[in-house]
């Protein structure tokens, strides 16, 4: 059996470098926001470094563009480890993955990102590697199989998923640490703007920057996007001045992203369920046919924000449009809407 790891490392991945040089956060103190995870985080980095020991196994859970590799990377860098990444879908055999577990030294990250995304067979590679720090590979078949077992450094893995519903159970409690990172509220939005732009030399006030958070969806990922459209439409049309609210406003309408923050998917999304289905309650496959969308997309992608806003409500029967929805998009509801938030 061939161990070849370079074939699965993700070398952007491993390089921090995902197309947003510059801006990924680099430690904790210049991570913006989610308190709660830094705070437990640092705690149990701490306590392992004291005892010279490995940071138990990490789980991150939560929507795209979150920050979710941001932290992973952040995790390796502080407690001075080499970072070691592959993506989930990308491991096709159990021998990929035993490769890259053989090949780690002790106190490595081995970043897994879309963790539920791996195989349920490979997937059974990590639970001795993560409880006991062996595996166990079957080679041969019929009376000629052996079993190779590998003894392994002890190691911090730190998956990544956007649906920890996805994940199998054994899977899930093999991590001692999970953590799940929630939308941004706006206020924290507008500090990663102001960092962006400072980190690429673009002008902006308070209320621009203010104007491009509450656009962002709740999402970091989301505010740098805007904020270098916005950067363009200023370059263009007004120069070298600071990007105000005005501009701001003006630019994010060019491009198609509403005063709260919805772009033309999340509009017909929402006009499907009312003007297509009533209202609702719809079912998500229906919504992903009728939109051209996969059903994954519209879960991890679209709808946290669109829950978290109100402008939906998920019952056991479909999906529903709320009277917020109504109002956003400026058609009349039949009375009694019964769903508020
Ligand atoms: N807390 C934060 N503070 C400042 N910038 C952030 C923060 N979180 C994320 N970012 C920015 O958002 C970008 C996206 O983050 P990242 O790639 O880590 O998201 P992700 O959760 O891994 O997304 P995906 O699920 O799509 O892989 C980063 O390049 C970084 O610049
Ligand atoms: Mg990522």
């Amino acid at each position: 059996m061939i161990l070849d790891a370079d074939r699965i490392i993700d070398p952007e991945v491993q390089q921090g470098d995902t197309g947003e040089p510059g801006l990924r956060p680099r430690t904790l103190d210049e991570y913006v926001g989610q308190d709660g995870i830094k705070e437990r985080l640092a705690m149990c980095m701490t306590a392992a470094r004291q005892r010279k020991d490995t940071l138990d196994h990490v789980l991150l859970a939560g929507p795209p563009g979150l920050g979710k590799t941001t932290l992973a990377h952040i995790i390796a860098r502080e407690m001075g480890s080499q970072l070691h990444a592959v993506t989930g879908p990308n491991v096709e055999r159990k021998g990929d993955l035993a490769a890259v577990l053989n090949n780690l030294h002790s106190g490595d990250v081995l970043f897994i990102d879309e963790i539920h995304r791996l195989h349920k067979q490979i997937e059974e590679v990590l639970y001795g590697a993560m409880e006991d720090f062996r595996i166990d590979l079957i080679i041969g078949q019929g009376p000629a199989a052996r079993t190779l077992k590998i003894d392994l450094p002890k190691f911090t893995l730190v998956g990544a998923t956007t649906r920890t519903g996805l994940l199998s159970s054994p899977l899930r409690d093999r991590f001692g640490l999970p953590l799940r990172l929630d939308l941004y509220p706006v206020q924290e939005l507008r500090r990663i703007v102001v960092r962006s732009a400072s980190l690429l030399g673009i002008a902006i006030d308070e209320d621009g920057a203010s104007e491009i958070a509450r656009r962002a969806r709740g999402t970091p990922r989301i505010a740098n996007r805007l904020l270098r459209r916005v950067r363009d439409f200023a370059q263009v049309r007004h120069g070298s001045g600071p990007i105000d609210n005005k501009i701001a406003s003006s630019a994010l309408q060019l491009f198609e992203v509403d005063s709260r923050g919805l772009d033309a998917i999340d509009r017909k999304y929402l006009r499907s369920i009312i003007e297509n289905y009533d209202g609702g309650p719809v079912g998500i496959e229906t919504l992903s046919s009728a939109l051209g969308e996969e059903c994954e997309t519209l879960e991890d992608v679209y709808e946290p924000f669109l829950l978290q806003e109100g402008f939906i409500q998920r019952t056991s029967r479909g999906r529903m449009a709320t009277r917020v929805a109504y109002k956003h998009l400026g058609i009349e509801s039949k009375e009694p809407l019964l769903l508020e938030t």
